[in-house]
């Protein structure tokens, strides 16, 4: 297991468009007994309802979705490069038919409870705040979900309070 060590937010210093985008994340939830991962490169992080928060874009088929419906916490986890190939399965594959964490060759860790990859370098530890279906009523721009919802697998977007940043 890794030492990581509580972060002080004010002083992270990333770049809100190439963080998530270039780098990617994985989204974690779940408990003790059962947890599931998978990759993200939507979302961003800012301040809403008079929090620190970061907002991520779930959709509808993910195995991932129902331990965030189901519990109260998340993490948005990043990883070195060298994990690149553990993204890639976490982005792939689902842990409805396998466990994941094996496969990917990633390790689950917790932080009050809370489900995150121990191989990551930054961790974001989120509670969830909200839970807002992108609905195709909600384009005003009409190629939206021509290109992006083809198969109508729609977006949940979650917003989630960052109560701790943790790295290592
Ligand atoms: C680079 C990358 C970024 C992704 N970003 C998202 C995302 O933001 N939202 C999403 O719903 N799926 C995203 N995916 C797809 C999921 O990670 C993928 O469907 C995964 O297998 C779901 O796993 P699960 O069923 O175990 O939850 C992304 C995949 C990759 C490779």
């Amino acid at each position: 297991m890794h030492t990581f060590q509580p972060y002080p937010i004010d002083m992270l210093e990333i770049n809100p468009f190439t963080k998530l985008s270039k780098e990617w994340a994985l989204v974690t939830s779940g408990d003790k007994t059962k947890s599931n991962t998978m990759t993200v490169s939507w979302g961003g992080t800012g301040v809403l309802w008079g929090k620190n928060v970061v907002f991520i874009f779930i959709r509808e088929s993910r195995y991932t979705k129902e331990f965030i419906d189901n519990g109260e916490f998340f993490s948005l986890s990043f990883l070195d490069d060298k994990y690149r190939d553990a993204l890639k399965y976490c982005g792939a594959n689902s842990g409805r038919n396998e466990d994941k964490w094996e496969k990917a060759g990633l390790t689950p860790a917790y932080r009050h409870n809370i489900p995150y990859p121990d191989e990551a370098n930054l961790v974001f530890l989120c509670r969830k705040m909200a839970a807002v279906p992108i609905e195709e009523a909600a384009f005003t721009d009409p190629t939206i979900m021509e290109k992006w919802y083809g198969d109508h697998d729609m977006h949940t977007m979650y917003v989630g309070e960052i109560i701790e940043v943790t790295a290592r």
